[in-house]
């Protein structure tokens, strides 16, 4: 009797976890390809998502249906030939912004429900590779500009809140804001020795240990990290590109387990976005020509988490 009702615990605890197990698995929900690569990528309100694309002046948007298709609902014409490297959705005025770091060093703010330009401003005067992410709590835009290693905190109107000065030997990635008022930061080329994801505190020091070392494809190390999701309990979805996969980190960034790898389709992911809700995944990746390393196409691919 004793053992039977043993078998039954071990058999429905086992159904109970499998359960689990299957739906803590992030699901495919739509890819989408269409060979020009992808750089900024914003997820509006409502499974619309904004995307721009290798110079071609115009930003996409398009409606991710759940039947994994991906459909292209209007375009806008941005009257410019160039591209916008970064993008991130204000979810408050229902407003996105749009930066350039290669040609005009501009922020663009965009009002979502009929895209127009609502404002713009130039956020350094040098050329200097950039990235872009929004704080949600606060709605303020952060702007980390690669070669000065500054990042830049300005409130959604465009008026620069703070500079932080990064204490760091490398150029950064792309910062985004933790809780504690800390940011986490990422760093690391193909030509450097060092790639990490550290935090940093307001005055630009690094607080406590940096996660990764060394490039190298062990779980606690990194090849090339990228761009991060924060995501609703703090720990930090990952794009470690040369490893061909997404890392969950901890909250404090001292371990991190795989969220999504090669066998899920990813393939040198570089660009992370999720939705409001925090339910679905986007990445972003673009294929590099082996002998100029242009980005020769893009794809997109979401997944429900
Ligand atoms: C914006 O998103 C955050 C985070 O998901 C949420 O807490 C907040 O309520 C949203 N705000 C609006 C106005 O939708
Ligand atoms: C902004 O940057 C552009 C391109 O670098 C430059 O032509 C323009 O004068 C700048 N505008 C301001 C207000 O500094």
């Amino acid at each position: 009797m004793a053992i039977m009702a043993k078998l039954i615990f071990s058999i429905v605890t086992l159904v109970i976890l499998s359960v689990f197990v299957t739906a803590e698995k992030p699901q495919l929900l739509a890819t989408f390809s269409n060979g020009t690569p992808v750089y900024g990528l914003a997820v509006l309100k409502n499974n619309l998502i904004a995307v721009s694309r290798e110079n071609s002046g115009k930003l996409q948007l398009y409606n991710v249906a759940i039947n994994g298709l991906f459909t292209e609902l209007n375009s806008v014409d941005m009257a410019r030939s160039d591209s916008y490297y970064d993008m991130a959705y204000l979810n408050k005025s229902e407003q996105f912004v749009l930066l350039n770091w290669l040609d005009s060093n501009k922020i663009i703010l965009m009002q979502s429900r009929f895209p127009y330009e609502v404002k713009s401003w130039n956020f350094t005067s040098d050329t200097t590779m950039a990235s872009l992410a929004v704080t949600e709590s606060d709605q303020t835009i952060i702007v980390t500009e690669g070669m000065s290693k500054q990042v830049k905190i300005y409130d959604p109107s465009g008026k620069l809140l703070r500079t932080i000065k990064l204490q760091m030997a490398r150029s950064p990635r792309q910062a985004i804001r933790l809780s504690n008022n800390l940011y986490a930061v990422t760093a690391g080329y193909e030509t450097t020795e060092s790639h990490l994801v550290c935090r940093f505190n307001v005055k630009g020091y690094v607080v406590g240990r940096c996660f990764g070392g060394r490039p190298g494809n062990s779980i606690n190390q990194l090849n090339v990290p990228a761009r991060m999701v924060l995501l609703n309990d703090g720990s930090v979805l990952l794009a470690d590109m040369k490893n061909s996969r997404i890392l969950k980190l901890n909250k404090d960034l001292s371990s991190a387990e795989i969220f999504l790898g090669a066998s899920d389709g990813i393939h040198q992911p570089y660009r992370l976005y999720a939705d409001e809700s925090k339910r679905i995944l986007y990445v972003a990746d673009n294929t590099l020509d082996p002998v100029t390393s242009y980005a020769v196409s893009g794809r997109v691919i979401a997944f429900r988490y």
